[in-house]
């Protein structure tokens, strides 16, 4: 059986309603004939802006109802699925309130930030659905905090294999070192992280010292698990951004809609 996701939310619930109710207002579209032909201001233009504006609300107060954590007014996940349908719906309720016309203007720079709230949604919901498996944390594996620490305790194991030992010894450890320090500039320097390349290992090992040789095994098995464990760590910091960077373009383009909007409609009724 197929997994439900929010966007195949109850059977794909919120597409079925919006596409009926889309279906509804192309209908009373097309029967409608105004003198002065089809546009924004007619009984029907105004009656179509008027629910894209109720629905723009909606929509904006799903921030509040994803924190309100003791609400029982329907699930977030419902919640979610009607947000992402309803909103892509507005595509075709607004050209439809606008009778297709477009021009330079204010009524127009609504719409365009309105399509660019959906694009980046669309953007969003499509990282959801592609990146958030990739969370080790979601799977049941370690938490960031935690793989941090084990990097840490590596280093120093590293540390103590290394005191008092021969140059070729220090020099494995030099091949495969790096500094690690958790943050924005690790997530571009992947490329900083050596891969133990076993090749290279066993070649470096014939060059120390034998009884070194039970030590040095120890160090490149130690360097090989602290590189993989910081890839995975970085690897991570990169999923989890991408899961959020779209919202800074989601929240701050939806609140240019609220204004814009705001001013188109002020302007058809005062300075029309
Ligand atoms: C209560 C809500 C709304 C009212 C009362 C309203 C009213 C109007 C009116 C009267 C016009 C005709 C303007 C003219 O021909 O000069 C118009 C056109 C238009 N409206 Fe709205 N509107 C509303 C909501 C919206 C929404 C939510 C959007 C988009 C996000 C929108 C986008 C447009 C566009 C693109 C036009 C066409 C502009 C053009 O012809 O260049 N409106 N609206
Ligand atoms: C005009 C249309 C839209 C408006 C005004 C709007 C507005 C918002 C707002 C205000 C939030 C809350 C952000 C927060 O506080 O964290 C939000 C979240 C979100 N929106 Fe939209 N949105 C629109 C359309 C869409 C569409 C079409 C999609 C997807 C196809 C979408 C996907 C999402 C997702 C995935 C979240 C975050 C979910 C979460 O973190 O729980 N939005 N949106």
């Amino acid at each position: 059986m197929k997994q439900e996701t929010v966007i195949s939310y109850r059977n794909f619930r919120w597409l079925w309603l919006t596409l009926v109710g889309l279906c509804a207002c192309c209908v009373v579209y097309g029967l409608n004939d105004p003198p002065g032909g089809r546009n924004g201001g007619t009984v029907v233009g105004y009656t179509f802006g008027t629910i894209a504006t109720l629905g723009i609300i909606w929509l904006m107060a799903y921030g509040a109802r994803k924190r309100a954590y003791h609400s029982s007014l329907g699930t977030v996940e419902g919640w979610l699925a009607a947000h992402i349908w309803i909103g892509i719906g507005l595509l075709l309720l607004v050209p439809l309130h606008a009778g297709f016309s477009f021009g330079f203007n204010v009524h127009s720079a609504a719409y365009v930030f309105m399509v660019l709230t959906i694009v980046s949604g669309i953007w969003g919901i499509a990282n959801y659905a592609t990146l958030a498996g990739r969370i080790s944390a979601h799977r049941g594996g370690m938490k960031d905090a935690a793989l941090v620490e084990q990097v840490e305790s590596f280093t120093t194991q590293i540390e103590a294999l290394c005191a008092a030992k021969s140059e070729a010894f220090l020099h494995i450890l030099n091949s495969f070192d790096f500094s690690f320090r958790p943050g924005l500039r690790s997530l571009l320097r992947m490329a900083d992280i050596p891969v133990v390349d076993q090749a290279r290992a066993t070649q470096l090992i014939r060059h120390v010292p034998t009884a070194e040789h039970d030590d040095a095994l120890a160090l490149i098995g130690l360097l090989d698990q602290r590189s993989d464990l910081a890839r995975r760590l970085i690897e991570q910091a990169r999923v989890k951004a991408l899961l959020k960077v779209w919202l800074y373009i989601h929240v701050p383009v939806s609140i240019a809609l609220c204004v814009a909007l705001a001013i188109h409609i002020l302007s058809v009724f005062f300075l029309r």
